[in-house]
Formats: structure tokens, C-alpha cells, sequence
């Protein structure tokens, strides 16, 4: 097996903001992700989505630029901006690239990688960044992520799970 164990990687997956400098994605563990994320269910399985990566240092700066909470996009090697097709799938072209996102983003943490989703859809950056990367007008830009090693080991809660779930009818416990 490579990586890590499916169950294993959705528990221990954290968002990363910070990254190692020093050290470049791989091409080939960056395909894996795509790989990844191209398997994820879809709507009809009509795919509604499409991949920019963007290594450039510059289209990178800009894109920090732009959004209030994604500075660290300077910073980390990669970015993977994630587009929705609505000509492929007009009711669920905002659901289902999120979906391949998330495969992306566990791919990444089981080869050592880490990630930070930043959403885009429907905010005021979405032209400016559809400018920047020549993204045509009939095609959204749903949420960038950063990809790279990581240089932190954040923590995070959830919320316990009889707060989340009801059996038979809802606010019955078990
Ligand atoms: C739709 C969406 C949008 C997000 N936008 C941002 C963002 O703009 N900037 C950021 O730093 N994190 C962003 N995140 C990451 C969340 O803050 C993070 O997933 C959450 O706090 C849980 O932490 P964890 O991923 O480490 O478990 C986003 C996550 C999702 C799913």
C-alpha cells in the first residue's frame, strides 16, 4: 500500500499554512493527487471540474494577493486552483468539484504532503483570479489549494458525534 490507510488519513489530515521552503512537491506525487481527484464521484459522472496547478512564484504572489486568507499561497510550492464546468453539470457544478478537492487533499496528506483549502466561488475574487489565469468565462473558479511539505503540526477538534447524528428521527439518540 502507499501512503497510509484510508480511515488513518481522514483522522489525521490537518489544514497546512505553513511549508518547507526548502522542499519542492515531486511531479509524480502531485499526479497521484490529480489521480486522485479525478476518481471522485460525480453527479451523472459528469465530471464538472478542471485542475490549473500553478507553480509560478509570481502567479502565486498573486494569488496571495488576492484572497484575505490565503497569504500562504506565496509560500507553498504548489497551488491547485480547482474550476466548475456548469455546460457539465449546471445544478451540481458548485458540489461536485469540492468532492474531487477532498480526494486531492487526503492523497496529498497519505504521501506526506500537506494542503489548505481556500474557498473562491461566488466572492469578489473570483474575476480577478479568473483574469490572472486565463480562466474562460464559462468555467468558475470554486477554491484553490496550497500544496506543499509541511512546517507545522496543527491540531483541531470536531465536534463530538452524538451532537451530529440522530437514529430514526431527528434529535433521537441511540
Ligand atoms: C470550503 C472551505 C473553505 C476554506 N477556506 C479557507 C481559507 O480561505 N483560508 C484558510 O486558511 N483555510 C480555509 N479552509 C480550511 C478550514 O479552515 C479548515 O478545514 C478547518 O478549520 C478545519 O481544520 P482542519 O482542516 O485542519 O481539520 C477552508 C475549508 C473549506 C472546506
Amino acid at each position: 500500500m502507499i501512503g497510509m490507510d484510508v480511515l488513518e488519513a481522514i483522522r489525521t489530515r490537518r489544514s497546512i499554512r505553513k511549508y518547507d521552503r526548502n522542499r519542492d512537491v515531486e511531479p509524480e506525487k502531485l499526479l497521484a493527487c490529480l489521480e486522485a481527484a479525478r476518481w471522485a464521484p460525480s453527479a451523472s459522472n459528469k465530471q464538472p471540474w478542471h485542475f490549473i496547478v500553478v507553480r509560478s512564484k509570481e502567479k502565486r504572489e498573486e494569488l496571495a494577493r488576492l484572497h484575505p486568507y490565503g497569504k500562504f499561497m506565496a509560500e507553498s510550492p504548489v497551488v491547485l486552483v480547482v474550476l466548475g464546468d456548469p455546460q457539465k453539470h449546471q445544478k451540481y457544478f458548485k458540489c461536485d468539484p469540492p468532492i474531487a478537492t477532498q480526494n486531492f487533499l487526503l492523497a496529498a496528506h497519505a504521501q506526506g504532503l500537506g494542503t489548505c483549502w481556500m474557498g473562491v466561488v461566488d466572492s469578489s475574487i473570483e474575476e480577478p483570479m479568473r483574469q490572472l489565469l486565463g480562466v474562460p468565462d464559462n468555467l468558475r473558479i470554486i477554491c484553490t489549494v496550497s500544496v506543499g511539505y509541511p512546517a507545522e503540526k496543527p491540531e483541531k477538534t470536531r465536534q463530538p458525534l452524538e451532537e451530529l447524528v440522530s437514529y430514526e428521527s431527528f434529535g433521537k439518540g441511540k
